[in-house]
């Protein structure tokens, strides 16, 4: 396996890799670091980052590389250099290319060119790096994953699909609850329920939040509209995602243990309540510091080739 995309890229030996990986960086953040001595991972940002762009340079610069960040009014991207040369120019001097951008088919096109690895950073439809620091927060905190229940309350983007995806590889319940009209998409159902299945968990799609979170272990909100879609999507979005906000009455609901969680850039008082992402159930930052090992683990497992994939 050369890149990662999506989390369907992923086998279940894969994601659990994955988390064994970053757990070890987390205990010994240099463990490997000469990996990357001597090379350059260059991050292509078309839009913008706080967590995946510094998390990826710190875990570039643990691997002992150079991280390079790039943005969209550097390159000739924007200007009509199509992305699969850039890509494969990026890919002569580099270990690795990391891409933030809304077109899923301009990462596609530039991993199909690139030489080397290429790392989604957040599309309009997956946020592959967020999923792998999400899981290793959940067991990081209960110490298991496998018949743990998460319930997504709000939009179903693609944090929310990389969620529910990666989850059903490791058999979690999923319960998701979305407005109608802002469902994840029809594939990434049948994978979380055909995934969640064979792996002893289950997935179910809903419009209630209540039904979603009642009893669960993890309550989770966030994602963003796609940075591609037209404005006028984005207040409708917002109005439909009003009964979704994640107050301190639908947390009383889930589990007594159960605890909050948020990919950031939170909306506080619009999709959660301050209370909740503040208090003491909120596992929001922890997350966001997890980002660090997660994507060393991703980076890693590519450049010494442990992933297998569904080839
Ligand atoms: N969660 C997340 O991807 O955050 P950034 O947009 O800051 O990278």
């Amino acid at each position: 396996m050369k890149d990662l995309l999506q989390i369907t890229d992923l086998t279940s030996d894969d994601l659990a890799l994955l988390l064994e990986l970053a757990t070890g960086f987390q205990d010994d953040p240099g463990s490997a670091g000469h990996l990357l001595a001597h090379r350059m991972v260059p991050m292509y940002f078309a839009t913008p980052s706080t967590r995946t762009r510094l998390s990826t340079a710190a875990a570039v610069t643990r691997l002992g590389g150079t991280p390079v960040t790039v943005g969209p009014d550097e390159l000739h991207v924007r200007h009509g250099e199509p992305i699969a040369d850039t890509a494969r120019v990026m890919g002569s001097y580099s270990a690795a290319i990391v891409i933030r951008t809304p077109a899923d088919a301009d990462v596609r096109e530039a991993a199909s060119a690139a030489p080397v690895p290429v790392v989604n950073a957040l599309t309009d439809g997956h946020h592959p790096l967020q999923a792998v620091a999400d899981l290793l927060t959940v067991q990081e905190h209960f110490g298991d994953l496998r018949g743990r229940r998460v319930a997504y309350v709000g939009g179903g983007g693609s944090v929310a699909r990389s969620l529910m995806e990666a989850a059903a590889l490791t058999g979690m319940h999923i319960a998701a609850a979305t407005p109608l009209g802002y469902e994840p998409p029809d594939e990434a159902i049948a994978f979380a329920a055909t995934e969640a299945d064979r792996n002893g968990g289950c997935f179910v799609l809903t419009t209630d939040p209540v039904e979603a979170v009642r009893g669960a272990d993890v309550v989770y909100t966030g994602g963003r509209p796609p940075a591609g879609g037209p404005k006028d999507d984005r207040a409708r979005r917002r109005k439909a995602l009003i009964p979704y906000r994640v107050d301190e009455h639908l947390m009383a609901l889930a589990g007594g243990d159960a605890v909050f969680m948020h990919c950031l850039p939170a909306r506080r008082g619009e999709e959660v309540a301050p209370g909740v992402i503040d208090g003491g159930r909120s596992l929001a930052f922890r997350q966001a510091a997890n980002r660090l090992p997660a994507v060393q683990a991703v980076l890693y497992a590519l450049l010494t080739g442990r992933l297998k994939g569904h080839r």
